[in-house]
């Protein structure tokens, strides 16, 4: 099925830098796929299309990619929220049983149905703001039955939502209490889980949490071995409380990305470089932690580094399912552009997740696109809850907004 998409002002984001701008823009789609971008006046003369949309002089963009989430949970910590509030750490309530732990109790006891709904309902919230694409990470389950379980509920949420969805086993993000004092026991364990779990075909990366309350470098060194035998690209909760050198060890595994990264040094920005990893800054958990120490943005910058932005949306550092939120806090407190903002969610995120099939509206990617009603760009970053979203395509089909 051919559609005319027109009557746009197309923000394209094609080429490496700019808004790849075209004001008076049309799209043809063919199925799932983008067949023409231009100027409306340049349309192929002839043209037969199935069916015709006016976009009534809407700004387009490529629909977004929250590359970085934990969606498949139940239960709140919002009782935590409340004695961080008291002066308690967020290292200190974790390590004394609550944080991520808190959160594995709660989604162990909940049932399929309760889980599932939970995750559908997050995922179309992110959606309902623009998002087409989105990575849910497991990391809630911690044993091989409630991993699979929680890697299950991800792959259920792209067949029965217009999401694409990418799912990340974060079996490695903290050692549940049944392996108290037998971190090395419980990563044997997880590099076991991992191939049984690639051969049912319910994971498209790894990721592990390297830090003081997570697992050491050689911890997961191991696990990112264990997913370079099965073939399964890496990446990595690195440097969000301390610097471990995460990064460097990601980058020895090619990662396609290393996220948080608010304590990165200047030799894992270079290592960074060098592999071609993608830096996924995550201001959400930044602000809702009251991290003051800012990611090296600059230094990534500098070294070509490029830049993802995502929700990171979880129960405990980063409880929002605001995409454009994220964009206004990269811009306030990491001053990053407008423009770095959106590529951050769009090209460069799609790149995090190792798809190079969208993120720009270039024919021949994928016809993810959303229409808003705003004049220019910089508002979907300056105008903080605002929901400007009219118009949504994922894969040429138009979903709710
Ligand atoms: O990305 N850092 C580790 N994981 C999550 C938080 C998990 C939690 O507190 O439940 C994050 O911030
Ligand atoms: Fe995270």
């Amino acid at each position: 099925m051919k559609t005319l998409w027109h009557h746009a002002r197309l923000v394209t984001l094609a080429g490496a830098s700019g808004w790849g701008w075209i004001e008076h823009g049309a799209l043809v789609t063919e199925g799932p796929t983008l067949q023409w971008v231009g100027d409306a006046a340049a349309l192929p003369t002839g043209l037969k299309v199935d069916a015709e949309h006016d976009l009534g002089g809407a700004l387009v963009t490529p629909g977004l990619v929250d590359c970085h989430t934990h969606l498949v949970y139940a239960g709140s910590r919002a009782r935590e929220f409340e004695m961080r509030l008291q002066g308690q750490s967020y290292e200190d309530i974790a390590r004394a049983g609550g944080g991520i732990r808190s959160t594995v109790a709660a989604t162990r006891a909940a049932d399929d149905a309760t889980l599932y709904a939970g995750t559908r309902r997050r995922a179309l919230a992110l959606q309902a703001e623009g998002v087409t694409t989105l990575e849910i990470k497991s990391g809630y389950g911690l044993s091989a039955e409630h991993e699979a379980r929680c890697l299950r509920v991800a792959r259920r949420v792209g067949r029965e939502t217009p999401l694409t969805v990418r799912a990340t086993c974060l079996a490695a993000h903290a050692l549940p209490p049944e392996f108290e004092g037998r971190a090395d026991a419980y990563i044997d364990a997880v590099c076991a889980w991992l191939p049984v779990l690639h051969a049912e075909g319910l994971i498209d990366a790894v990721d592990a949490f390297c830090d003081r309350i997570g697992f050491t470098p050689a911890q997961t060194r191991r696990v990112f071995e264990v997913a370079r035998t099965l073939g399964l690209p890496v990446k990595l909760h690195a440097e969000q409380l301390s610097d471990q050198g995460g990064a460097q060890l990601a980058a020895e595994f090619a990662a396609l990305s290393c996220d948080h990264l608010e304590h990165l040094s200047e030799a894992g920005v270079q290592a960074m470089a060098q592999a071609g990893s993608v830096a996924v800054l995550l201001p959400g958990a930044y602000y809702f932690l009251r991290e003051t120490k800012l990611p090296p943005i600059d230094a990534l910058r500098t070294a070509g580094v490029p830049i993802a932005l995502a929700t990171d949306h979880n129960p405990g550092s980063s409880p929002t399912l605001s995409p454009l939120l994220m964009f206004n806090m990269a811009c306030t407190l990491f001053r990053l552009t407008p423009e770095e903002a959106l590529r951050g969610m769009t090209v460069n995120g799609a790149r995090a997740l190792g798809l190079a099939d969208r993120g720009a509206l270039v024919a021949g990617q994928r016809a993810d696109f959303v229409a808003w009603s705003i004049d220019h760009p910089s508002e979907l970053a300056y105008g903080f809850g605002q929901r400007p979203a009219v118009r949504i395509v994922a894969g040429g089909r138009e979903t709710a907004a």
